[in-house]
This record gives structure tokens, sequence and C-alpha cells, in this order.
């Protein structure tokens, strides 16, 4: 057991459900996905409990799945309501169902026991919501790799000045110290370059050229949700650490989600103060990210093929790793109480 099954994922962007079946893989689960007549996303075990057969197979018909084999169809409830050739309903038949909830138009699946689904849980930030920023839904990036990699990647600024220098890193940000946290079910990690020149993203927008003092903030919400909160400020300004607001302020948002033991999907999308409302911005900054997240997955995606060696199962600690050391302990911790009972 691996995953962290009392949490809310992502199971896709909005504008990936529509009223039609598809089939999508969440904590190695098969699980069939539509839009109903009213709008609603559904969403049932992948499986048709006759003989097994993927009901993304069969078809919709209005808001009920009739499977593709012999016909028995079911409800968006998971009720069998038809099995042709015979009138009576066998309560037996019965397709698992799993709560839905949509917000800012992402579509999350509850994985643990319906009846602990609570939405007031579901992942959100004041500035998703709030006028003076900027808010961009990107990609999906599929990984072939465990999203324990995936994660601790995002809870890791001293990767930035190795693997993607052209966008986040610079020489300079090299030997700073991480500093780090651990605030409840988010662990922090973060360092400041005071005084150096500015890098990529922020040469570009706003368009510093004198010294910046920056910042790289990354959360991570337990199980796999990454918020990085990157900067710049002209040096002059001299800014504490708690007015980064003052800045030019970008925030990446990781979703990550867990396909199965080698496979995730991140879904990434940006928040921003600077260039509000120009899309050509957009489409730059998207691009960018496009190059940053192609690097990390390169990386992530070697380091996966290596660990399939099951000599290479224990890495050596260094004092950058903080934060995925505490990650690594508090999901153990995670599945451990869902299974202890
Ligand atoms: S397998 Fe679904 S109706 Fe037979
Ligand atoms: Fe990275």
């Amino acid at each position: 057991m691996e995953f962290v099954r009392n949490a809310w994922y992502v199971a896709g962007w909005s504008s990936e459900f529509y009223n039609g079946l598809i089939s999508v893989s969440i904590l190695d689960e098969k699980i069939v996905m539509f839009r109903n007549s009213s709008g609603k996303v559904i969403a049932l075990e992948d499986c048709c409990p006759h003989r097994f057969l993927p009901l993304s197979m069969g078809k919709l018909i209005g808001d009920d799945i009739q499977c593709g084999y012999h016909g028995i169809t079911y409800n968006c409830n998971g009720e069998c309501i038809r099995i042709p050739g015979q009138k009576k309903i066998q309560k037996t038949l019965m397709v698992p169902t799993y709560s839905v909830h949509e917000q800012h138009n992402i579509v999350w699946i509850w994985m643990g026991k319906n009846s602990m689904a609570d939405t007031s849980k579901i992942f959100d930030m004041p500035q998703l919501s709030q006028s003076g920023w900027e808010v961009n839904q990107g990609e999906a990036m599929h990984l072939n790799s465990n999203y324990l990699y995936v994660a601790e990647n995002l809870v890791d600024p001293a990767h930035v000045s190795f693997v993607h220098p052209s966008t986040l890193g610079s020489l300079a940000s090299e030997d700073v110290p991480v500093e780090f946290e651990t605030e409840g079910d988010v662990i922090v990690a973060w360092r400041w370059i005071r005084n150096s020149p500015p890098i990529g993203f922020f040469k570009e927008f706003p368009g510093y050229k004198k010294n910046v003092d920056r910042w790289h903030y990354y959360y991570l919400h337990l199980p796999s949700i990454a918020v990085i909160d990157f900067g710049s400020i002209d040096s002059k300004e001299n800014i504490k650490e708690n007015q980064r607001h003052l800045g030019t302020q970008l925030f990446a948002l990781h979703f990550l989600t867990p396909v199965s033991s080698d496979q995730t999907i991140d879904r990434w999308m940006h928040l921003r103060n600077v260039a509000v409302g120009d899309q050509k911005a957009t489409a730059k900054i998207n691009s960018m990210f496009r190059v940053t997240f192609a690097e990390d997955k390169k990386i992530l995606e070697a380091i996966q093929k290596q660990t399939n060696d099951k000599q290479k199962q224990n890495s050596v600690h260094v004092s950058i790793d903080k934060g995925s050391i505490a990650y690594r302990r508090k999901i153990k911790e995670l599945i451990r109480s869902e299974t202890s009972f």
C-alpha cells in the first residue's frame, strides 16, 4: 500500500469532462467518469460486476451506463436498473461510486470512503478568487515516475540552479542554504537570493534590469499538491520575508494525481500579479513553464528507471533534503494511520 486514500485528488480540469464516458486511472483504480445531463460529473468504478467488462466500453444512455457486453444498465448512483432478459433486478449488481466536486474549474475526486468526503477540505487559496491576479490553467504532464519522486522535487529549491538554468536558476543561487519548516499538513522549504541579477522569468516580466531580491517558497500540501511562490523585487526596496506581495509574484500550482506506482499526472497552472489580462504574457510564461517542467520530467523519469533496480533503494541524504525527508515521513504516517484499524 503506497497511496494516501483519504484525500481529494484532481481527476481532471473541468474542460476534460463532457457528456460521454471516459476512463481514468487514479491510485491504481480504474474509474469511469462523465458529465450527466445536469452538468454534474459522475464517477463509478470502471467495471461491470457481471463479468467485469470496463463500463467505459459501454454506452451512455441519458444519465445511465449500459454495459457493452450484455446490456446491464446502471444509474449515476451505481444501482442496476435493467437486466436484459429478466424482470427481477438483483441488488448485488451494484457499482461503487466516488464523491466528486467541481471547484475553480477543477474536478476533484475523493479516493477514500464516501462518508468521509468533506468538500471544505479541498485545496483553495484566496488568490484564485481575488481581483488583481491572472489565473491560468495549464496542462497535464504525464510522467513515468512514482508520485513521491515528483512531489519531493516540488519541495526542493536546491535543484533549480542545476536543472533549470535558463528559467528559474542562476549561479548566484547554487550555494544559498535552504530553510525548512512543517506547518501542519504543509511542508515549506524556501530560500532568498538577495541582491543578484534577475532570472529568466523576471527579466521578461516585468523586465527587471538591475539587481533584485528574489525568493522561492515551496509549499507541499499533503499528500500531493504543491504551491510554488516565486518572485522578485528591486533590491533597493529591501522588503521583509512577509512582504512578497509588494514584488512581482508568480505562483505555480502542481496537482499531482498518482496513476499507478510508476506513473503520475502533474496538472499545473499559474497565478500572477504581473501582466494581468495580457494573453501574450500568458502564452510566453506557459512556454517557459513547459521548458522548465520538461527538464524535471527528464530527471524524474531517469530516477524512476534507476530505482526500479532493487539495489538502489536507500539514497544518501544531505542537508538540502530536509523537506523531502519530512514529506516521506508524513506520507508514511498517513498511510499507516489509514491502514491501522
Ligand atoms: S459484463 Fe456487463 S453486462 Fe455482462
Ligand atoms: Fe524543477
